[in-house]
């Protein structure tokens, strides 16, 4: 972008990622405007903080409101367009909405810039793409090299086998990291709609010469993030149980992984890619690189609380999660020279101070959640737990 493009549209600029952008587009002298429905689920407050209130243009509304969002896109040289419904259990059965919000709120807004003579001033789109794109993502087979698993069976893991097998032998894999060449292979019906925004926005920008970011997060946390949200977010629900010295089940065995990835370094590709003044259209994987299981992750929260929580390995597990994931960055490095750096164990400790001094969530909710995923049939329980480190 030149550098006195500083004009920004971000939708859902109110959430998680997009507040703090918002703070570190401002302290660069960028103009921010934000879209956001103020989502229920996620807000509290149905409104900004006082920090970033009336330091940026804020337009309440829904980004399927195409007069709302004509408005927002008068004029704006970037678009960060995060609004998006964002659990993946839940997009399992709430199928109609996930795709409104997330495939249609995409398709109106490149549909107005596209005829509403919005594109003249607009430089970059950036799209929060997932991880969820590619499913369980790139392992490696002792006799078939690098593969992409399938979508783990109910029947496998209703024998306690949690494991991704080689789609082509059916023996045992082992994780690696997933570059952006891997094939799509979403595994939830919320990854699927990630992967429409980004084919529908780097298709848009490579029609009209502007550059375009697909960034696939990892798992995001730190400090700001909903802890109201019983549908995202397993730092959130496991720190709020272990304050209140309530039970801790983890899904599966415990040993499922991901890649968490610290917002502050979010944040940094993401006004990296606004900035970026060279040609680029393509996706960026957007991750730690270090993979860390569940169960060490619900052991580290017990410990900064010093909870006296119980953690259960419960074997049950739920259709639309993947096993294992970490992304490969050195595309994000070549491109924006940039790699995430904050570890996991700082990073974790600046969400624990933050989410200590927060008030504590009931359990209620997240139980609920539990119930409806079960009541759709969209979770199992493992009879035994198999050992397959052979
Ligand atoms: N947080 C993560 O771990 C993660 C990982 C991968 C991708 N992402 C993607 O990043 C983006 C931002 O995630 P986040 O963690 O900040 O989520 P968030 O839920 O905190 O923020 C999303 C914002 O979008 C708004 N929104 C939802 N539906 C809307 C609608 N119909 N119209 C207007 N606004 C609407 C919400 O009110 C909310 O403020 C999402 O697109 C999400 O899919 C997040």
């Amino acid at each position: 972008m030149l550098k006195n493009d500083k004009k920004i549209l971000i939708t859902g600029g109110a959430g998680f990622i997009g507040q703090r952008l918002s703070q570190a587009l401002l302290a660069k002298d960028f103009q921010v405007r934000i879209l956001d429905s103020f989502n229920p689920q996620i807000h509290t407050d149905q409104s900004l903080p006082a920090d970033l209130a009336g330091r940026v243009e804020l337009i309440k509304a829904d980004v399927r409101d195409r007069d709302s969002m004509k408005r927002a896109l008068d004029d704006v040289n970037g678009i960060v367009h995060l609004a998006a419904e964002t659990g993946t259990g839940q997009s399992m059965y709430e199928i109609d909405r996930y795709f409104d919000v997330n495939v249609q709120g995409t398709a109106t807004m490149l549909d107005l810039l596209q005829n509403e003579d919005c594109t003249k001033s607009l430089r970059s789109i950036v799209v929060a793409s997932s991880r969820a794109v590619y499913g369980e993502g790139a392992y490696r087979c002792t006799k078939n090299g690098k593969v992409f698993p399938v979508q783990r069976s109910r029947e496998r893991m209703s024998g306690g086998l949690f494991e991704p097998i080689c789609p082509e032998c059916g023996g045992p894999v082992h994780m690696m990291p997933t570059q952006e060449s891997a094939p799509f292979n979403p595994m939830s019906m919320y990854g699927l709609t990630k992967q429409v925004q980004e084919q529908a926005v780097l298709l848009f920008a490579r029609t009209h010469g502007i550059n375009g970011f697909g960034l696939r997060y990892q798992n995001v946390y730190g400090p700001g993030q909903s802890l109201k949200n019983p549908y995202t977010g397993i730092l959130a629900v496991f720190s709020n149980l272990a304050r209140q010295n309530q039970s801790i089940e983890i899904y599966e065995d415990g040993l499922e992984s991901r890649d968490f990835v610290y917002i502050d370094d979010v944040v940094e590709a993401t006004v990296r890619s606004i900035e970026y003044t060279g040609p680029f259209i393509g996706a960026l994987n957007v991750g730690s690189g270090e993979a860390t299981s569940v169960a060490t992750v619900a052991q580290e929260i017990k410990e900064f609380f010093g909870s006296v929580s119980s953690i259960g390995v419960s074997g049950a597990f739920r259709m639309g999660d993947i096993r294992h994931n970490i992304a490969d960055v050195s595309e994000l490095q070549r491109v924006l020279d940039f790699v995430p750096a904050v570890p996991f164990k700082k990073g974790l400790t600046h969400f624990l101070n933050w989410a200590a001094a927060q008030a504590p969530e009931d359990k209620a909710a997240y139980l609920r959640s539990v119930s409806e995923l079960a009541a759709k049939g969209l979770m199992g329980t493992a009879s035994t737990a198999a050992d397959e480190r052979a």
